[in-house]
């Protein structure tokens, strides 16, 4: 695979076609992933609950997220690898500047951080210094603790409304990329269509650009409860590099999710 970068994916949804992520924290699942034509892996700071076993992803820190994010890149052949920004090491322009240049210089391509209308000051700075951002919107697990829990977003009109208005606003500011999770999927769908850079999903609905999962869950790894958005992709596999290039194609085919695995 030649390596995937945003051009490629900005491309990609201006041409109608779909890509997939998957997310991975270290070498060796890292080079599974892009050997299996996965355009995006997510260095993903669920690697708190994965990894780690926390029941957050509160506890992950920026070092801990270099450490992996240099573990992925060893391995990487040709993906692009985006990085989390951990809980509270964005909590200005300056501090996201600084936890950014970290995880860029462990290698990732693309930083991600969690929230809306208040990152609008960091990722207009992030862009002009070259910093690419995807901004999450919907179920932001950092926040879990304000949310009271991991529930679908946008299910009332108004939160649907400002969630579309924190996509205008965040792709304006500077945005290359937004990440929506556990979002009803009509909301999710005109936010992609309103959207002019790609829009991945999880938990999001067919309609997005792109769809992310966590590579666990997907390999049916995840000993505890499983979300209504995972797809167990071993069950029809033999090898886990099967399993993932059916990820791939089910994701470009739209043929994942279905509605089974969607909140209206
Ligand atoms: O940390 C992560 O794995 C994520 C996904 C749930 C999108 O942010």
């Amino acid at each position: 695979m030649s390596n995937i970068t945003l051009r490629t994916l900005t491309e990609r949804k201006e041409s109608g076609g779909k890509f997939a992520s998957l997310t991975a924290y270290d070498a060796t699942f890292a080079n599974q992933v892009s050997q299996a034509g996965i355009e995006l892996i997510l260095v993903g700071d669920s690697l708190g609950m994965v990894l780690q076993g926390h029941s957050s992803t509160v506890p992950v820190t920026l070092e801990e997220m270099a450490y992996h994010t240099r573990s992925v890149a060893r391995g990487n052949t040709g993906s692009m690898i985006m990085a989390d920004l951990p809980f509270m090491t964005y909590a200005n322009a300056d501090q996201a500047m600084a936890s950014s240049a970290e995880l860029m210089r462990a290698g990732a391509h693309i930083v991600k951080l969690e929230g809306a209308g208040w990152l609008c000051d960091s990722v207009s700075q992030l862009a002009e210094r070259g910093v690419p951002v995807c901004a999450h919107l919907g179920l932001t697990p950092q926040a879990v603790n304000k949310l009271g829990g991991y529930r679908v977003q946008g299910r009332d009109r108004e939160s649907a409304l400002a969630m579309i208005e924190d996509a205008r606003r965040l792709e304006e500011a500077g945005a290359s990329m937004l990440l929506l999770e556990c979002v009803p999927s009509l909301l999710a769908q005109e936010i992609t269509l309103n959207a002019s850079i790609p829009v991945i999903g999880i938990g999001a609905g067919p309609h997005t650009d792109a769809q992310v999962l966590v590579l666990h869950d997907m390999l049916g790894l995840n000993p505890g409860r499983t979300p209504k958005f995972v797809k167990n992709f071993m069950e029809d596999a033999s090898t886990i590099q099967e399993a993932l290039t059916h990820f791939a194609g089910a994701v470009r085919d739209g043929s994942f999710p279905s509605a089974e695995h969607s909140f209206d």
